[in-house]
């Protein structure tokens, strides 16, 4: 079928298919086509701010939606969420309250329309400073314990005891290939390890991975195990009590809703490096906490400087998930 693609190289291919799966782009009913070392991945046809090629695609097998196929009233059909998460073998969904009491339908659809899923839970919310999820199994079997494979690393996870999401492989890997040999490497909210098990992968570095979750650590440590990696230093601690008698060429702070709290613990470590800072924040506040960085940088008696800040993803509307790359010197070097 005649349709419009982006051709990328294959190195860059598997990236921009998550990026573009992520902005919900990506045209799903047509499969990825090959052009020696490049590769045409089919994209919907309002895409922007992308160059495209016409191509002929091949058509995907058409899967059944879930939507299409879960017993609910006709009427509540429209409210179903058409976006889940699947981690692993584990689909995770946020059913609104109007459909709570067809979770039951909902699980068995999914497991219906989605073959590889094995177990399906409702979110009922992120809790407490580990950000954990509270999860309801509500079809299939076994428990929410299962491997996620992202950019061929294998993470074991139980969302329900640790955080993970599988929306943030891009930047997993975004950030390991920025990491060059030798580093030593700070990653302050290291959950069950995706930052620093992709770094320990493509890099010889040296990574700090400190979480308070001690569930958290103890997958951090399989999965270092799970993937031989070597280079990652698993610790179960409050990582403002470590970062602080440590020195680093980078710190990676992923605790979106309260890193701010621990920006000057972590700008202490590093003399010359960089901090990934992130943040969920209003759009239109983006601007001055850049400014608020630079101050408490100063503060410090260190220069920070923004190479650039970017929006992950949207979390609400006019609220989005946002990273400050983040070139910091001490103001005597
Ligand atoms: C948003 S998750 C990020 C996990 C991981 N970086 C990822 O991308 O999957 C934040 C993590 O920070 C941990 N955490 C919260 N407060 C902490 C603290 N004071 N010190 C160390 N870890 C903390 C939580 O347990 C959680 O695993």
């Amino acid at each position: 079928m005649r349709s419009h693609g982006i051709r990328v190289h294959k190195k860059r291919a598997e990236s921009l298919r998550r990026k573009l799966m992520e902005e919900d782009a990506l045209n799903r009913e047509l499969k990825v086509a090959k052009d020696g070392d490049f590769v045409i991945i089919p994209v919907k046809d309002d895409v922007h701010g992308y160059d495209t090629v016409e191509w002929d695609f091949e058509e995907n097998e058409r899967r059944l939606r879930y939507q299409d196929i879960a017993e609910v009233p006709d009427e509540l059909r429209e409210l179903l969420p058409t976006s889940f998460d699947v981690i692993g073998d584990v689909v995770i969904i946020k059913i609104p309250d109007e459909l709570l009491g067809y979770r039951k339908e909902i699980g068995n659809a999914l497991l219906t329309s989605i073959p590889s899923a094995r177990v399906v839970a409702a979110d009922m919310g992120v809790k407490g400073e580990y950000r954990t999820r509270d999860l309801e199994i509500i079809a299939g079997e076994g428990t929410t314990e299962t491997i996620h494979t992202e950019y061929g690393i294998r993470l074991k996870v139980d969302p329900a005891r640790a955080y993970f999401s599988p929306r943030l492989a891009n930047e997993h890997h975004r950030i390991a290939e920025l990491v060059k040999d030798g580093e030593e490497v700070i990653d302050m909210f290291a959950g069950v390890g995706p930052f620093a098990v992709m770094i320990a992968k493509m890099r010889r570095a040296h990574i700090y991975a400190i979480d308070l979750n001690p569930a958290a650590v103890d997958y951090l440590e399989e999965n270092i195990s799970l993937n031989r990696v070597e280079g990652v230093e698993a610790i179960n601690a409050d990582a403002r009590f470590i970062v602080r008698s440590l020195k680093a060429d980078r710190v990676i702070m992923n605790l979106p809703q309260s890193a701010i709290h621990f920006f000057e613990d972590a700008v202490s470590s590093v003399d010359d490096g960089w901090i990934h800072y992130y943040e969920m924040i209003e759009d239109e506040k983006v601007e001055e906490r850049t400014e608020d960085l630079k101050k408490m940088g100063a503060d410090a008696g260190k220069i920070v400087e923004a190479e650039n800040v970017m929006k992950i993803r949207n979390y609400a509307p006019g609220i989005g998930n946002y990273v400050w790359n983040l070139r910091v010197k001490r103001e005597d070097y």
